[in-house]
């Protein structure tokens, strides 16, 4: 009988059997995806892991129930085991040009202003962190350095070899250009001086080994995403927005900055949306960039509250719908990434 051999299964039956069952983000089958691992079959029992593109990954349980009904449809009797693991695929280019560590560079942008990119790059590495992934928040925001206050850091890090060496808190690796900032100065960087500080802040960090380093960039479509363009290569760019109408424009804007600097986007998040501000905008924005749309964040007051004592949302408040949407949207962004660094491209590759 079909994948029958003494009466138990064997190995290539097990693979022909997961090889109808599909990763539901990355759209192909684990075997084609080489996500199976370390599989043994001992007469009924069967055991393999599924190695996922990232600890973040959304759809587990999913994989995990369609993998047991895909083996049982042929070997009705197997009890099945299914492990996770995961290893996060890189962005070669990356260690190419830059000699750090990082896996992913990620990018967070906004058109304008005080939408909440830095409440957005904060809680998406904190959830990532939460999931499993190591990450770091490079805060490249000129104008108001506050990451390290809504990780709750304060202080400046240590030097050591001439490199800094990133705060840490709630798991995430933390480096802010207020750190190179004169204290209570307020500082204008264009042009070359602003390109050195960037540039600064990747190469004179001992970033970790991170699966994901989100910048948080000042807002707008200058100086500063032309000089991390240059700096390093950007797995991909999130643009945050506001539900309003007036802010698509600014959205747009910001996105066609990146699409000139050939970085991939990711998609748009809406935050802030409810009643106040009222809900659509991303959506809008998405559509008009022509990029996907990745979720909203709705407006509460603890995710404010949050930011202003270092105690980000997802940490503090993880059942609130604000919470439970960041750490869905960075599951999906994690699993956009998977795509990205997937894509043919042969410098795009596993590291
Ligand atoms: N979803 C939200 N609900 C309530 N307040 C928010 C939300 N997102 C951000 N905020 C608050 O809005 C203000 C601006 O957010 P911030 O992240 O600093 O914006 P940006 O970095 O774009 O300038 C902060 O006080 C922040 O706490
Ligand atoms: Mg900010």
């Amino acid at each position: 009988m079909f994948g029958r051999n003494n009466g138990s299964i064997t190995e290539d039956a097990v693979m022909q059997a997961l090889s109808t069952v599909q990763e539901p983000e990355l759209h192909d089958n684990l075997v084609s995806l080489n996500m199976i691992r370390d599989l043994t079959v001992r007469g009924e029992q069967v055991a393999f892991t599924i190695m996922l593109t990232t600890p973040a990954c959304p759809l587990r349980g999913q994989m995990e129930q369609e993998s047991v009904a895909a083996i049982k449809r042929v070997a009705p009797n197997a009890q099945v085991q299914v492990r996770f693991d995961s290893q996060v695929r890189g962005d070669s280019r990356i260690a190419g040009k830059l000699n750090i560590p990082v896996k992913n560079i990620i990018a967070v942008a906004s058109g304008k202003g005080g939408v909440g990119k830095s409440t957005v790059s904060t809680n998406l590495a904190v959830s990532l962190a939460l999931d499993g992934a190591k990450v770091g928040v490079l805060d490249a925001d000129i104008y108001g350095p506050n990451i390290p206050l809504m990780f709750g850091l304060s202080g400046k890090p240590r030097v050591e070899n001439n490199k800094m060496v990133p705060l840490e808190a709630h798991g995430v690796q933390v480096i802010s250009m207020g750190f190179l900032m004169p204290e209570g100065e307020a500082v204008v960087w264009r042009g070359p001086m602003l390109h050195k500080a960037i540039q600064q802040l990747f190469v004179d960090v001992r970033w970790g080994e991170l699966d994901y380093l989100i910048v948080d960039l000042p807002p707008g479509t200058g100086d500063a995403q032309l000089s991390l363009a240059q700096s390093t290569p950007l797995t991909g760019a999130i643009i945050v927005t506001q539900p309003q109408e007036v802010a698509v424009s600014d959205a747009r804007r910001g996105a066609a900055a990146f699409a000139r600097l050939e970085v991939p986007m990711i998609g748009v998040i809406e935050n802030m949306s409810g009643e106040i501000f009222g809900s659509g905008g991303g959506q809008k924005a998405a559509q008009l960039i022509g990029i996907e749309y990745l979720g909203s964040i709705e407006l509460d007051p603890r995710v404010r509250s949050g930011g202003d004592t270092g105690k980000p949302i997802v940490v503090e408040a993880p059942d609130s719908a604000a919470a439970q949407s960041i750490r869905t949207l960075a599951r999906k962004i994690a699993a956009r990434i998977s795509l990205l660094t997937m894509a043919p491209d042969p410098e795009l590759r596993i590291i």
